[in-house]
C-alpha cells in the first residue's frame, strides 16, 4: 500500500511559544520525510523475489519498514496532540487521568518528568500516554528508537523529544520545549482519543461455557487470603497419573485424588471455605468443585490452577511422599 500524507492537523499559528516555523519544519522535513522513506521501503518489499532475496535483507527491510511506520504514526499523533489550552482538562479526561494516576497534577508530574529524563540522559523518543484496552487504563511510557509501542495499546497523546522537535524554537533548552508543549496541548482531541480507545474491547478471556455458573477466584484471591489468615481448605486436585510425575505443589494445599472423593470428603469442613485446582485451572479443578458445592461446601475453583499458581510466584513445597 502507499501511504498518504496526513494533512497537518495543528494550526500553527494557534500555538503559544512554538512557532509557525518549527511546526513546519518538523511537518515537511522530518514527518514528510518518513512518509516517503516508508513508501521507498514498501516499494522495495513489494518487488523482492521471496524466493531468491536473503532472509537477512527482509528482515532488515521489516525492521525499517516498522520503524518508518511508527515514526510516521507518533507524528501525526503528535501533531493532533497541540492546538488546545493544556491547562484546560476536560470532565471525562480528568476523570480519567484521575482513575489511573491519582491526578491529573500526579500525571502531568509523571509525563514531564519521563520527557525531561529522556532529555537530560541524552537520548531521544517520544513519551505517551497510551490506553490499553486489555486493562482498561492509561499509562504513561517511553518510546525510543521511534518503536517499543506497547502491544495492543493505544497511543493518546505524544511529546516528540528528537531535538528536531525543538531545536528551532528552544535550542538545547528542552525544559522550555516541554512546558510549551504542556501549554499548548488539545485535551478535546486527547479525550476524544480516549473515548474512542476506551470502546476497543479487551482481548477476549477464556471461557468454559460449562462451568459458567460455577464461582471461581483467581491465584492472587488465594495468596490474599492466606496472607490475611483466613481458614481456608486447599485441594490441590491434579489427576493421579500426573501427580505420581511431579515435584512439588502449593504451599498450603493437600493433594487429594478427584476420582476418589468419597475416600477424603469426610475430612473437610462444610465451615471453612474450599479452594480446588488442577493443573491449568480448566476441568479437574472445576468438576471437583461442584461436586464439592452439590454436597453442600462453599467450593470455589482456582483460576490458572498449579501452574497458574506458580506463575504467580505463590509458595511452593516439595510433593509430600
Ligand atoms: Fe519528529
Amino acid at each position: 500500500m502507499k501511504y498518504p500524507i496526513a494533512s497537518l492537523f495543528v494550526r500553527p499559528w494557534t500555538l503559544s511559544g512554538i512557532s509557525p516555523e518549527l511546526i513546519e519544519s518538523h511537518y515537511e522535513v522530518n514527518y514528510g520525510g518518513t512518509v516517503n522513506r516508508l513508501n521507498a521501503i514498501v516499494e522495495q518489499l513489494d518487488c523482492l523475489d521471496r524466493t531468491t532475496t536473503p532472509p537477512e535483507v527482509i528482515h532488515r527491510l521489516k525492521r525499517d519498514e516498522f520503524t518508518a511506520l511508527n515514526s510516521m504514526l507518533l507524528h501525526e499523533l503528535y501533531f493532533s496532540s497541540i492546538g488546545g489550552d493544556g491547562r484546560a482538562v476536560p470532565a471525562e479526561m480528568t476523570a480519567a487521568l484521575t482513575r489511573d494516576f491519582g491526578s491529573v497534577n500526579r500525571w502531568r508530574d509523571e509525563f514531564i518528568g519521563l520527557a525531561g529524563s529522556l532529555a537530560a540522559t541524552g537520548g531521544a523518543g517520544w513519551v505517551l500516554l497510551t490506553y490499553v484496552p486489555r486493562d482498561g487504563r492509561l499509562i504513561n511510557h517511553v518510546a525510543t528508537d521511534d518503536g517499543h509501542a506497547i502491544a495492543g495499546g493505544i497511543p493518546v497523546l505524544a511529546i516528540d523529544m528528537y531535538e528536531h522537535a525543538y531545536h528551532i524554537d528552544f535550542g538545547a533548552n528542552c525544559t522550555a520545549y516541554i512546558a510549551a508543549f504542556m501549554r499548548n496541548i488539545d485535551w478535546k482531541t486527547v479525550e476524544q482519543r480516549t473515548q474512542n480507545a476506551a470502546k476497543v474491547a479487551p482481548p477476549p478471556k477464556l471461557v468454559q461455557p460449562e462451568f459458567a455458573d460455577m464461582s471461581s477466584v483467581t491465584v492472587e484471591d488465594v495468596e490474599a487470603m492466606l496472607k490475611s489468615g483466613q481458614r481456608v481448605q486447599i485441594i490441590d486436585a491434579r489427576p493421579r497419573h500426573y501427580i505420581t510425575k511431579a515435584m512439588d505443589m502449593m504451599d498450603g494445599a493437600v493433594w487429594r485424588d478427584p476420582e476418589r472423593m468419597d475416600d477424603w470428603i469426610g475430612e473437610l469442613s462444610k465451615d471453612d471455605p474450599v479452594v480446588t485446582f488442577c493443573v491449568y485451572g480448566f476441568h479437574i479443578g472445576c468438576q471437583t468443585a461442584v461436586a464439592l458445592r452439590d454436597r453442600g461446601f462453599d467450593a470455589k475453583y482456582m483460576t490458572g490452577g498449579h501452574f497458574g499458581w506458580k506463575a504467580k510466584k505463590g509458595a511452593m513445597k516439595l510433593m509430600e511422599s
